[in-house]
């Protein structure tokens, strides 16, 4: 269980349904997690959470936006360097559904823009701003829905910043040269969220957060075979 004995690892977006899970795998397996959140009010919602189940004194939470401009993301990489130095991993669990339920033929330019604005813009700057401040020996994950690979009808806003998405980091993993942090896009199924499982519309048959923490665990560590390729899938249990 302490595999990440020793390791900072930070996670953007740890106050989602995703991001909790994550989060509260990573510190079982040992890591010191920094937690971030836009929103100071579910930062405490998620510490009274983890509280519950798993030994918080390695958790930080820490109120920060990634998705600034560049002299904005200038001062949160130096806030984060200052205070936690390089990282030996980072976790990107961050996007928004929005309005994206309609036909494309019916998306607004506002809705548009809007989509762009929190699904691949958002990204792109946390990206910008976390992968160097990774270890050269650390490693990012980002993650990406189902929809990245095919069309998603009726929502297709969320499936085409997906698909840009992996674009998106896959580039980012080929431009790091092999003396450079490791870089993966974990495209995944729907998750059994808690929110979910409490909706009763969570099936057996679909990952938990902590399952996806779990596999990344074993990314961050980097020891094994799945940690030499960029691009991974987890889409149902048995899948
Ligand atoms: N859940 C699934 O079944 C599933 C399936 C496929 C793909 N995904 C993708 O996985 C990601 C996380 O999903 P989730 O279910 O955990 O979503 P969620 O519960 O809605 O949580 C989203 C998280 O992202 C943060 N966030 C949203 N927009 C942001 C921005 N512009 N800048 C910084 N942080 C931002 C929110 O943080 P604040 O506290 O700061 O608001 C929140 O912590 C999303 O991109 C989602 O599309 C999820």
């Amino acid at each position: 269980m302490n595999s990440l004995f020793g390791k900072t690892i930070v996670v953007a977006g740890a106050t989602g349904g995703i991001g909790e899970g994550v989060t509260k795998r990573l510190l079982q397996h040992g890591a010191k997690v920094v937690a971030l959140g836009r929103n100071e009010d579910k930062l405490e919602q998620l510490r009274v959470y983890l509280s519950s189940s798993v030994d918080t004194n390695n958790l930080i939470t820490l109120q920060v936006n990634l998705d600034q401009g560049q002299e904005g993301s200038r001062e949160v990489y130096d806030k984060l360097k200052e205070r936690f130095g390089y990282l030996d991993g980072a976790v990107v669990a961050i996007g928004t559904w929005g309005e994206a339920n309609r036909r494309l033929i019916d998306v607004s330019d506002e809705l548009w823009e809007q989509a762009i604005q929190d699904n691949l813009t958002s990204h792109f700057r946390t990206l910008r701003t976390l992968v160097p401040l990774l270890k050269t020996d650390g490693a990012l994950i980002h993650l990406s829905g189902l929809s990245a690979d095919s069309p998603y009808p009726g929502a297709g806003l969320i499936g085409l910043t997906n698909a840009a998405k992996k674009s998106l980091v896959l580039t980012m993993a080929a431009e790091q040269d092999s003396n450079g942090p490791r870089i993966y896009e974990l495209i995944i199924g729907p998750i059994r969220t808690r929110e979910r499982v409490a909706r009763g519309v969570a099936r057996a048959n679909w990952y938990d957060p902590e399952d996806l923490g779990g596999f990344m665990s074993e990314l961050i560590q980097g020891d094994t075979e799945a940690a030499q390729k960029p691009l991974h899938y987890m889409i149902q249990r048995g899948s």
